[in-house]
């Protein structure tokens, strides 16, 4: 499997957004990056802007997944999860991280560059990138439910 992924966040985010974006780019399982901001520290597009164009990609099915930088990583998490058929994290840790797909199908990932440390969040995303989500596992009915909720 690789993975078409969108890449974005806002001017606090926006140092690990270039860096997990290279990671992103030189990976075998990554197929494509699309980028959708910012484009710099004096960038001063809004953290819900960029989000919810990220998750409108992945809502359209341009893109499989997305990756989020913010200060914290909890705005852009909940702009995207504002967008129908979208499930956006903030996951700093390994087992949340393995988790939000295999527990929640989550096709957003987002996480704070004044939060977690550069080289962890590389080691992050690497294992994110080997995670998919079995929807014949006991886990499909509880996603199931979030998807009815929302009438899809
Ligand atoms: C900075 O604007 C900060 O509020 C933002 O990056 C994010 O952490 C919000 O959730």
């Amino acid at each position: 499997m690789t993975w078409k992924i969108v890449v974005g966040g806002d001017n606090a985010g926006y140092g690990y957004k270039e860096e997990l974006k290279a990671l992103l780019e030189a990976d075998d399982r990554v197929e494509s990056v699309t980028d959708v901001g910012v484009t710099g520290r004096d960038d001063a597009e809004l953290y819900p802007n960029v989000a919810v164009a990220a998750a409108e990609k992945v809502a359209a099915g341009e893109a499989d997944r997305a990756l989020l930088i913010c200060g914290t990583g909890l705005g852009v998490a909940i702009a995207a999860n504002k967008v129908k058929g979208v499930r956006a994290v903030t996951a700093h840790d390994l087992y949340s991280v393995q988790r939000s797909v295999l527990s929640n199908n989550a096709q957003v990932l987002c996480m704070g560059e004044r939060v977690v440390g550069l080289e962890l969040a590389k080691e992050l995303v690497k294992v994110w990138l080997d995670l998919e989500f079995d929807p014949t596992s006991a886990s499909a009915e509880k996603v199931d439910a979030i998807c009815a909720y929302e009438g899809e």
